[in-house]
């Protein structure tokens, strides 16, 4: 009788913490894009809001996820082509810096611009730095290019998971899902 060898998954709590800033991410984005076009109202505002509230969620869940991954070592890549595992291995690392760079180039910018941070309408958060217009402006520039970067890394992320499910039909995607295969 065939017996076949477990696939090494992610732990539950690693597994749910990218699922929740998938969501997150693929939801800010068009936000960002969308609400900035706006005229300023009511409205508008509330977006932002939620944008920032949002955004530091990610920033928080980042936090978490790189501390839980000392903590709980992810599952050893599968066996692939050295230059795929090694996009693969790039891809995740400059995601992990954007998933912090970007939420931290958003609120600098809003400290920047004099515009508080209170998450959730909660817990008011510090001004990174002090009111500096041209600086506003600067951070606002940083804040688009990187999540330029960060979009084109989800899309080639999203692509790579895809190919190993539907091409390769390995067991990638399995991994990074709560229910086993
Ligand atoms: C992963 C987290 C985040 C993503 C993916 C994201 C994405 C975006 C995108 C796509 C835009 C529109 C393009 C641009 O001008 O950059 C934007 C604008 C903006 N974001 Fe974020 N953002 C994030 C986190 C944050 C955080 C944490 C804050 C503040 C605490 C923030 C504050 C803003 C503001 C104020 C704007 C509008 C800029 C303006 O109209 O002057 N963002 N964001």
């Amino acid at each position: 009788m065939k017996t076949e060898t477990p696939v090494a998954t992610y732990s539950l709590p690693a597994i749910g913490a990218h699922w929740l800033v998938a969501v997150l991410i693929l939801a800010l984005l068009p936000l960002g894009f969308y609400m900035e076009g706006l005229p300023l109202s009511p409205t508008k505002l509330q977006l932002y809001s939620w944008h920032k509230w949002m955004g530091i969620t990610v920033l928080v869940l980042a936090a978490l996820r790189l501390g839980w991954r000392l903590v709980r070592r992810p599952p050893p890549p599968l066996p692939a082509p050295a230059w795929q595992q090694q996009i693969a291995e790039l891809t995740h690392v400059l995601l992990y810096v954007l998933m912090f760079a970007v939420p931290l180039s958003g609120w600098l910018m809003s400290s920047a611009k004099g515009f508080p941070v209170v998450w959730f309408g909660l817990l008011p958060l510090p001004d990174l730095v002090g009111k500096d217009a041209a600086l506003g402006d600067l951070l606002k520039e940083v804040h688009m290019v990187l999540n330029l970067g960060l979009a084109a890394l989800v899309a080639l992320h999203l692509a790579g998971a895809l190919k190993h499910h539907l091409i390769d039909r390995d067991s990638t995607l399995f991994r990074m899902l709560p229910f086993k295969k």
